[in-house]
C-alpha cells in the first residue's frame, strides 16, 4: 500500500534506493520513482507500472546524490500513470515528497494553494504536500523567521503537516536544505529510521533496511524526524524534542528468494508443513509429555487475558477474517465462549453495543492493515473510561511482531509464518488458523471445558498435520495441474462447504478472484437453494467442501443439488469414501481427518488449483493487478 524508502550518508543514493523500493514492491506496483539532490538540483525520475520500468529508465543515467527519497505506489487518487507517480515536487521544484497514506482534505488545500498562485499537475492528494512546505518557507522568510530554527525545513513540515488531515507517512528533501530528509507519520502508516555508520535510512518497513543495519527506530503517529549525514532528531509534531532508542532487530527474515519455485506463491504453499511444524513447537508445552498437571499449551498468555471471559470478538480483513471465522467456531465449540468476527472496515463505523469482560482479538499477517488498526483504536478508546469489567483487553494475531499491531495491543501471538512475499496469502492464512487452534484450547483448557482425553486427541492430531498437508502436495498437485488447465475458459466459479469448512470455501473463491481475475462466490452449502442456484449451468464448475463430520452427508446432499442442474462438480474429499468419489466429476482428496481439523487440509487442494488456474493463464500470480500486500489506507 505504497512504500517509501529514504537515504542519506555517504554512497550513491539512487542505487539504494532502488534496492530498498525492491524490497517494497509488495506494497504496490502500480508505478514507481526515485528524486535524489545533487548540487541544489532535484533529479526526479518516475516510471509506470512495476519497478523494472522505472530500473530500464535508469539504465545509462548517472544521477548523483548522497541523499533521496524512493516509492513504490498502490494508486489511491489518480490513475495509475506515471505524472501521478511519486516523488512529487512543488511547482518551483524545491520540495520533493513521497507519501504512503491519504490526505482527506487534500480538496481544500489545493483550492486554497490555487488561490495562492500555486499551479497542480497531477491528480493525486499527494501534490499538496510539497507544495504547502514551499509556501510555509516562503511564508517564514518573509517573517524573518528562518534563523530562528535550527532546521527550517523540518519547521516547514511540521507546520504543513499540521494542515494534513488523514492517515499518512511522508519523506521530503529540499535544494535549499541538501542535508536533511524530513519524515512524518500520522495514523496508520508504518515508518522506521535505520541506523548506519554515517548514513540513515527511513522506510515503510523493514526489509528495505535490513541489508544495511540492523539498528532501528520505529516512528509513532504524531512523531516527525530530520535525519542529516551527522545523525536524527525525533520530534512531536509540535516541534519537542523526543528521546528516542534505537533496539537491535533479531530474527527478522528476510528471505526472498524462490528457491527454484516458479513462484513466491508456490513456495510458499509448500512451505506450509514447515510453518504448522514451527507453530507446533512454540505453541505446545513439552512438558506436558511427561506431566498432565501443566497446561498443554504455551502462548505465554496471562490469567487476567482470560478471567471472567463473557465474549470475544476478533476483527480482520480478508483472508485473515476468513481464519478468524474459523477462529470463532474453535473458540466457540472447544471453550463455550460466544465469540463474533467483524469486518474492521465495518466495525470502526458501526461497533456493536460494548459487552462486558470481552477479549478483542486483532488478526492481520502484515500487522499493518489500516483498517484493523483503526477499529482496534477505535474499541480501546471506547473502553478506556470505563469500569474493570469493560476495560480493554486486546490480543493480537500477527507475523510481524514489530508492527503497528504488535505495538498496540495488550498481548500478541507470533504466527511464524516467515516473510510472505506472494500478495495471495496462503502460509500465513495456515499460520493464523494454528494460532486460532492454539488459542481455543488454551482457553479451553483453562475453563476446563474440554476432558484431558479430548485435549490429547486434538494435540495427537495437529502433529499429524504436517505430514498430511506434505501428502497432499506430493500426491495431488500434479493431477491439480492437469485440471487446471480445463479451466482456461471458465468464467465463474461457485465454492460450497459448511459448518468449519464454510470460511474454506470463501476462502477458495477469494484465492481464485485474486490471482486468476474469475469471478468465483463462496457459498454456504445449504445457501445454494434459497437463490445462488439459479446461476448453475453446465459452465459455472462448483467445488464441493466434503469433509467427513457433522454436516458431510449434508454438503454431499448440496452437491447433488448443483449436479442435477449440470454443473461440473469438483469434490475436496478423502479418498476413502465410495459414494462421495462417484458424486464428483473430480476429486481432490485430501487424508482423513476428523472434521475439526479439516479446514487446513481443505484449504491447500483450492490453494493449489487457484495457483495453477491462474499461471497457465500466465498471470502475475505474485502480484495481482490493483492488490498489494499491506494495505495502510482505509
Ligand atoms: C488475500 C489477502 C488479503 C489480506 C487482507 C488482510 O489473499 O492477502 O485479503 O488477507 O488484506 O491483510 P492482513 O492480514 O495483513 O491484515
Amino acid at each position: 500500500m505504497c512504500g517509501i524508502v529514504g537515504y542519506i550518508g555517504t554512497q550513491p543514493a539512487s542505487g539504494i534506493l532502488l534496492e530498498g523500493l525492491r524490497k517494497l514492491e509488495y506494497r504496490g506496483y502500480d508505478s514507481a520513482g526515485i528524486a535524489t539532490l545533487f548540487e541544489g538540483k532535484i533529479d526526479c525520475v518516475r516510471a509506470k507500472g512495476k519497478l523494472h520500468n522505472l530500473q530500464t529508465k535508469l539504465v545509462g543515467h548517472d544521477y548523483p546524490g548522497w541523499i533521496g527519497i524512493g516509492h513504490t505506489r498502490w494508486a489511491t487518487h489518480g490513475k495509475p500513470e506515471e505524472h501521478n507517480a511519486h516523488p512529487h515536487l512543488d511547482m518551483s521544484r524545491r520540495v520533493a515528497v513521497v507519501q504512503n497514506g491519504i490526505i482527506e482534505n487534500y480538496r481544500e488545500l489545493r483550492e486554497d494553494l490555487k488561490q495562492k498562485g500555486y499551479e497542480f499537475v497531477t491528480e493525486t492528494d499527494t501534490e499538496v504536500i510539497p507544495n504547502l512546505v514551499a509556501n510555509q518557507l516562503d511564508q517564514m522568510q518573509a517573517n524573518c523567521e528562518l534563523e530562528q530554527y535550527l532546521s527550517p525545513f523540518t519547521e516547514a513540515v511540521r507546520r504543513a503537516v499540521h494542515q494534513l488531515e488523514g492517515s499518512f507517512a511522508v519523506a521530503l528533501i529540499c535544494t535549499d536544505y541538501p542535508d536533511e530528509i524530513v519524515i512524518a507519520r500520522q495514523e496508520s502508516a508504518p515508518l522506521v529510521i535505520g541506523f548506519g555508520q554515517g548514513e540513515f535510512f527511513c522506510a515503510s518497513d523493514i526489509p528495505a533496511i535490513l541489508p544495511h543495519t540492523q539498528a532501528v527506530v520505529t516512528l509513532e503517529t504524531g512523531e516527525m524526524a530530520t535525519l542529516t549525514p551527522l545523525g536524527v532528531s525525533v520530534y512531536d509534531f509540535e516541534g519537542t524534542r523526543l528521546r528516542k532508542h534505537p533496539y537491535l532487530l533479531s530474527g527478522v527474515s528476510t528471505a526472498t528468494e524462490k528457491h527454484g519455485f516458479r513462484h513466491f506463491m508456490l513456495k510458499e504453499i509448500y512451505e506450509q508443513p514447515g510453518v504448522v511444524r514451527t507453530c507446533l513447537d512454540h505453541y505446545l508445552n513439552l512438558d506436558w509429555v511427561t506431566d498432565r498437571s501443566t497446561n498443554p499449551i504455551n502462548l505465554g498468555l496471562p490469567v487476567g487475558l482470560y478471567t471472567n471471559l463473557e465474549q470475544v470478538q476478533i476483527i480482520a480483513c480478508g483472508t485473515s477474517w476468513h481464519a478468524s471465522l474459523i477462529g470463532k467456531y474453535l473458540i466457540e465449540q472447544l471453550a463455550g465462549i460466544p465469540a463474533q468476527v467483524q469486518y474492521a472496515s465495518e466495525f470502526r463505523y458501526a461497533p456493536p453495543p460494548l459487552t462486558p469482560n470481552t477479549l478483542t482479538i486483532g488478526v492481520t499477517q502484515s500487522g499493518e492493515t489500516a483498517d484493523t488498526i483503526s477499529a482496534l483504536n477505535m474499541e480501546k478508546q471506547r473502553r478506556a473510561d470505563l469500569d474493570d469489567r469493560f476495560q480493554p483487553r486486546l490480543l493480537g494475531i500477527t507475523n510481524r511482531m514489530q508492527s503497528t499491531l504488535a505495538r498496540l495491543v495488550d498481548y500478541a501471538i507470533d504466527m511464524h509464518a516467515g516473510i510472505e512475499i506472494g500478495v495471495a496469502a496462503t502460509k500465513s492464512f495456515t499460520a493464523q488458523l494454528m494460532a486460532f487452534y492454539g488459542l481455543a484450547l488454551d482457553l479451553a483448557y483453562r475453563r476446563q471445558t474440554l476432558s484431558i482425553d479430548r485435549l490429547e486427541q486434538i494435540i495427537l492430531q495437529l502433529r499429524q498435520l504436517p505430514g498430511q498437508i506434505e501428502a497432499i502436495l506430493e500426491t495431488q498437485e500434479k493431477q491439480i495441474e492437469e485440471l487446471a488447465h480445463e479451466f482456461s475458459e471458465t468464467q465463474d466459479f461457485i465454492f460450497i462447504g459448511r459448518g468449519i469448512n464454510f470460511p474454506i470455501a470463501l476462502e477458495g473463491a477469494l484465492k481464485l478472484k485474486e490471482i486468476s481475475y474469475i469471478h468465483a462466490e463462496g457459498y454456504p452449502a445449504g445457501e445454494m437453494k434459497h437463490g445462488p442456484i439459479a446461476l448453475l449451468d453446465e459452465k459455472v464448475p462448483v467445488v464441493a467442501i466434503a469433509m467427513p463430520g457433522s454436516v458431510y452427508e449434508k454438503v454431499l446432499s448440496n452437491a447433488q443439488e448443483a449436479k442435477a442442474r449440470d454443473a461440473r462438480l469438483i469434490g475436496v474429499t478423502p479418498v476413502n469414501d465410495p459414494h462421495a468419489t462417484e458424486i464428483f466429476d473430480d476429486v481432490l482428496t485430501v487424508p482423513d481427518v476428523e472434521e475439526l481439523l479439516s479446514p487446513i487440509l481443505a484449504v491447500v487442494p483450492l490453494q493449489l488449483l487457484s495457483y495453477h488456474i491462474a499461471a497457465h493463464r500466465g498471470l502475475d500470480v505474485d502480484q495481482p493487478r490493483n492488490l498489494a500486500k499491506s494495505v495502510t489506507v482505509e
